[in-house]
């Protein structure tokens, strides 16, 4: 264990075995307020997650199991790195350089996530994990082949997590290539800022006067929507569950296609500046989680496909809406559309997107 009483600890445990037999480590870092997250390296899962409320009462804010078991069996992304692109590529094809490529189709009728075996679903190599005047940080690195689930190009990706003295979870991710590739890579945790029941209640202010309307298979038709006027407009915070409820079944024609929000943000600010994309409020517990990144996108999603068929952590059931997550990314389906921010790298480029999910409490 690396130990340093000013700055936090990181040590490691065994957390299981792959179907194949190959070994999965669970990193637990901790802070120097007492902040505490662990990560598989079995897809680079956020297994956990404190933050402390008003109080300063410590609870796990994301979704997710107990035992590796539970990530091989059945899980909807919970707390994994996605790639080789995140979310939806519309009908698992797109062209690049004139060349036809054709992904898996795992998301019928579109590929999501990296297609059958994302990068959420594979084993990341731990390449170093140390303690740094800012906190613990854990370096995960994966090879992704020239092929792999239909991708052109050697990809070389590193993940950086850091838990920081300022109550952040960050994540810093790199990644090169040998031939033209597309890349779009986030991450999938679900928070739950009271940690159980629905999400409803959480107060959401996203920096974005515009968001991306989809069809009805969840792909952006293009068109880049003023939020004014509509269920989409969180520029002033606005509980999750406001418009929500009254609208999944009809007078929404967006709210209807996504099933709740399932959509992509384009959020304010210069290309390529690190800003406050989203901050969401607990009112029960005044936690506060302050999303940043450097992406033009951000999804927001509800929660809207759990069901009530998962158990996770401690036994808890997730039903509709029991989490929501915010992922800043490229928009999806961009390899398909010119006019959106190109998400083409090249040998020589060297990829980079950084996420911040800083906690505090009022
Ligand atoms: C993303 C997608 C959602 C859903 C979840 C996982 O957020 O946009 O539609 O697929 O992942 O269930």
């Amino acid at each position: 264990m690396a130990d340093n009483a000013s700055h936090g600890t990181i040590s490691s445990a065994p957390f299981g075995r792959t179907p194949v037999g190959v070994a999965v480590e669970r990193y637990t870092l901790r802070n120097r307020n007492g902040l505490e997250a662990r990560i598989a390296t079995y897809g680079g899962i956020v297994t956990r997650l404190t933050a402390p409320d008003r109080k300063g009462q410590y609870a796990d804010v994301v979704l997710g199991y107990d035992t590796l078991e539970g990530y091989l069996k059945s899980s909807p992304y919970f707390g994994a790195l996605i790639g080789r692109y995140g979310n939806r590529i519309a009908k698992g094809r797109f062209t690049l350089n004139g060349r036809k490529y054709t992904l898996a189709i795992n998301d019928a009728p579109n590929t999501l996530h990296g297609g059958t075996v994302g990068f959420d679903k594979v084993v990341w190599k731990a390449t170093q994990s140390v303690v740094t005047p800012n906190g613990p940080q854990l370096t995960l690195t994966y090879l992704s082949r020239d092929g792999e689930e239909g991708y052109p190009g050697n990809l070389n990706v590193t993940a950086v997590y850091s838990l920081t003295d300022d109550n952040s979870l960050r994540l810093d991710y790199t990644a090169t290539t040998d031939k033209d590739t597309v890349v779009n890579l986030t991450q999938h945790s679900y928070f739950n800022l009271r940690g159980r029941s629905d999400i409803l209640a959480h107060v959401v202010q996203i920096n974005a006067d515009r968001f991306t309307p989809i069809d009805s298979t969840l792909i952006p038709t293009g068109e880049l929507r003023p939020v004014a006027g509509t269920p989409f407009d969180f520029r002033k915070p606005t509980a999750i569950g406001a418009r929500l409820d009254a609208n999944t079944d009809a007078s929404d024609e967006q709210i209807r296609f996504g099933k709740g929000y399932d959509h992509n943000w384009v959020i304010n600010k210069p290309v390529g500046a690190l800003t406050v994309a989203a901050t969401v409020y607990e009112p029960d517990s005044g936690r506060v989680l302050e999303v940043s990144s450097a992406e033009p996108g951000l999804q927001f999603y509800s929660g809207n496909f759990l069901d009530g068929s998962l158990t996770g952590k401690g036994g808890q059931v997730y039903a509709l809406r029991n989490g929501f997550c915010l992922e800043p990314q490229h928009f999806p389906d961009s390899p398909n559309h010119p006019g959106f921010p190109p998400v083409v790298l090249k040998p020589g480029q060297t990829y980079k997107n950084t996420i911040i999910y800083r906690f505090s409490a009022r």
